[in-house]
């Protein structure tokens, strides 16, 4: 990733989160990003509306959780900070509640491969995290797991998480995962779609490494 200074960094948080909502795959406040910096983490304030979020709003919080003590951060800060912990090679992660994933989501199911593009998301499958209570160490847990060999996942009852090696990378897959999702329903809404093969899907991953948009 280019060097992007610490004010840049933190409007390019507030950019993705005014973006999420016009590209329809979050509402309101309740999604989160957060974006490697030094050796932590740049992550949104809680609960503070995009179109009001100001640079020094952004929290800072070190890799050992450390934070300034007046520091509001999202309250999935703990998922946050255990990917970025768990994998070096991701340095942004987006949190979202967009409809058709959190359809999926509430179902408990995962989205299969329905369509190539989900190689995209690292593997053959979407996964969803079981159910845990919002901002808990539990559902970070299951976060981590269930994103394994993966760059994205669904959270039961709750929304999706998309990782990347940059913001636009990570908000790129995103719209790709709520995409997905939208397809998926739609086909359920007809019948059991056909999937295709995991070795379709593995050939589909040696083409399609380094899609997408370059790294910002
Ligand atoms: P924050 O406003 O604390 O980021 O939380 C929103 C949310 O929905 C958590 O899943």
């Amino acid at each position: 990733m280019p060097i992007m200074n610490d004010h840049d960094k933190r409007q390019s948080i507030i950019d993705a989160c005014l973006r999420m909502n016009q590209l329809g795959i979050n509402q309101g406040t309740s999604g989160n990003i957060s974006l490697r910096h030094d050796e932590g983490m740049l992550i949104t304030p809680t609960s503070v509306p995009y179109e009001a979020m100001q640079p020094e709003q952004i929290v800072y919080m070190g890799l050992d959780g450390s934070l300034a003590p007046d520091a509001r951060p999202s309250s999935e800060w703990r998922f946050h900070l255990d990917i970025l912990k768990a994998r070096p090679e991701v340095n942004a992660v987006v949190h979202a509640h967009p409809p058709y994933a959190t359809i999926l989501a509430i179902m408990g199911l995962e989205i299969p491969p329905v369509h190539y593009m989900i190689a995209c998301a690292g593997g053959d499958t979407i996964r969803c995290a079981p159910y845990a209570t919002y901002g808990t160490q539990e559902l970070s847990q299951y976060a981590v797991k269930a994103l394994e060999d993966r760059l994205a996942c669904l959270l039961a009852h709750h929304g999706m998480i998309a990782v990347g090696p940059s913001l636009s990378k990570a908000m790129w897959l995103a719209v790709e995962v709520e995409t997905l999702a939208r397809q998926y329903h739609g086909c359920l809404q007809i019948g059991t779609p056909p999937l295709l093969s995991k070795a379709e899907i593995k050939n589909v991953l040696g083409r399609i490494a380094g899609y997408g948009p370059a790294a910002e």
